[in-house]
């Protein structure tokens, strides 16, 4: 049996508003991103997944889908759709789309109607109730994004349900009409091209059918009372069903097409990582700089998932959570680590999710606040900063206007100094993170299909972590202080430019990694 081509592959994740702008008026768009393929080829990717960019009032940037089979006219039409899949395949780039089943738009024709009238056919696509008799919510289940997950509709009285903003209504999957539609819009982007999607809050789609009250427990360790977080709202067994049903109709396509879930916890993975359901889920690693923590969030979710060919698929950022050059310190510290956690996770097996601009070594952005547009800033009156900070557009030409991005303001205000990380400028310069990138990927596109679906850690200093995949030995300094260790092999790539393998000792400067390939080049 041949490996399907996802297995191991490097995908790049595309926020469409802020990728490229092919005509000017400061928002990203379909065109763009072709124009931009034979850039995600050189770097060395395998597959490109889109965010939404279905027609949307972009209260959540495209997660608020008010019609699942057209383009957002900012981001172009279906021929560009097409022209966009053409032109990755011509590249031998994979196409994913991203589809948002757990809610859609307030303004999607299926809520307005929904809204019209209680006897409306349309209505049990969503979840109303009537209030408690005191007036309150029908529960006291919350918003993602601040807030109860209820608002009152004010023509009948009764409260619909949304887990994000309430202009993003959860969809009622008790509906049987709910997932034949979405049977459809699958077949749509298929039928077009689209190598698979990416399936936004993958688990959530039922909810509890009794829509109790969420209870509180005491915290056996503060005392205090707080939400049972044993309790599950979402994450209903019906859910597998459906995936199921979605493999068979992906199955009757060729080449395989691919299924990822946007479920982040790792004990619940493997419920949906199944040859009938899944082919991948992400594994975030979102903890500090700790060499222990490392290991502990790499082996948590090594060990979540058991079977032949199935591995995490490893990710650093994502368009929802800080930039990690951010998070893991910042400026050059920041990049140095980066870069090392770049080369801890690609020597791992399974699939790596890269997110747009850190292959540039960008940072979270500061955007103002009276720029800011996430819902999640917006509903929580600014006490969460949002997400704005990482979705930035992207810089492409140093010392052009707004990096090179557009002509026209960008939809976001870029921070002073961005065009220092413009790919132009990255793609000169031999020690740029873009061409450590490039390196790194190529080099392990070139090995990892060689190498064991398993690791062995090896010893390791307090501080440091090594582990060996047959003939590649991965060392990684988490340390403010250069290490040196003992060599079992040739030094094939390092984060840092002052790492070197001598006297059969391993010298890694501070915040750095180094692959290591035991058999002598022959
Ligand atoms: C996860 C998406 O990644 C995020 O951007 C969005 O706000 C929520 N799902 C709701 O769709
Ligand atoms: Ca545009």
């Amino acid at each position: 049996m041949t490996t399907p081509w996802w297995r191991g592959a490097a995908f790049y994740e595309v926020y469409v508003r802020s990728f490229a702008d092919s005509n000017d008026d400061g928002i990203g768009d379909l065109p763009g991103v072709t124009s931009r393929l034979d850039y995600l080829k050189r770097l060395g990717v395998d597959a490109v997944w889109l965010t939404p960019f279905y027609p949307s009032p972009q209260k959540d940037h495209g997660y608020d889908v008010a019609d699942y089979y057209d383009v957002n006219p900012d981001y172009g039409t279906l021929a560009d759709f097409d022209q966009l899949v053409a032109r990755a395949h011509e590249l031998r780039l994979k196409v994913l789309c991203d589809l948002v089943p757990n809610h859609t738009s307030d303004q999607h024709p299926w809520f307005q109607a929904a809204l019209s009238s209680r006897d409306d056919p349309h209505r049990t696509f969503y979840y109303f109730a009537d209030g408690k008799p005191d007036g309150s919510p029908p529960n006291n289940w919350r918003s993602a994004f601040g807030g109860p997950a209820w608002t009152r509709d004010e023509r009948s009285g009764q409260w619909y349900l949304h887990l994000f903003a309430p202009e993003q209504p959860d969809l009622n999957w008790w509906n049987p009409e709910v997932p034949a539609e979405f049977e459809r819009i699958v077949r749509f982007w298929l039928d077009r091209g689209a190598d698979g999607y990416r399936i936004d809050v993958a688990s959530a789609l039922f909810k509890r059918k009794d829509l109790a009250d969420v209870p509180m427990v005491k915290d056996p360790l503060s005392g205090m009372v707080r939400p049972d977080p044993a309790f599950l709202i979402t994450d209903q067994p019906q859910v597998h069903e459906v995936y199921r049903k979605w493999r068979q109709i992906l199955n009757e396509y060729q080449p395989q097409r691919v299924l990822v879930g946007e479920i982040f916890e790792p004990q619940r993975q493997s419920r949906y990582i199944l040859p009938d359901q899944l082919n991948m889920a992400f594994a975030l690693i979102g903890v500090p700089w700790d060499a222990h923590a490392w290991r502990q969030s790499i082996e948590v979710d090594m060990n979540a998932l058991r079977g032949p060919g199935v591995a995490p698929s490893w990710t650093l950022s994502n368009h929802d959570v800080v930039r990690h050059v951010t998070r893991l310190g910042g400026g050059s510290t920041g990049r140095d680590r980066a870069r090392a956690a770049l080369l801890l996770l690609l020597g791992l097996p399974g699939q790596v999710f890269l997110y747009q601009g850190e292959e540039l070594g960008l940072e979270e952005a500061d955007v103002p606040p009276e720029a800011r547009q996430d819902p999640l800033f917006i509903h929580t009156q600014g006490h969460h900063p949002g997400r704005d900070g990482c979705r930035v557009p992207l810089p492409w030409k140093k010392g052009e206007p707004n990096a090179g991005f557009s002509v026209a303001d960008p939809w976001l205000p870029m921070p002073p100094g961005w065009d220092e990380f413009a790919v132009d400028a990255e793609e000169a310069s031999g020690t740029s993170m873009l061409s450590f990138y490039k390196r790194a990927l190529a080099l392990r596109r070139r090995r990892s299909p060689w190498l064991p679906a398993s690791i062995g850690w090896g010893p390791a200093p307090e501080g440091v972590l090594t582990y060996r995949r047959e003939r590649l030995t991965v060392a990684c300094n988490f340390l403010s202080r250069p290490v040196r260790l003992p060599a079992c092999g040739r030094l094939v790539l390092a984060s840092a430019p002052l790492a070197a393998v001598r006297d059969g000792r391993l010298t890694l400067p501070a915040n750095s990694a180094a692959w290591l390939d035991s058999v002598p080049r022959g």
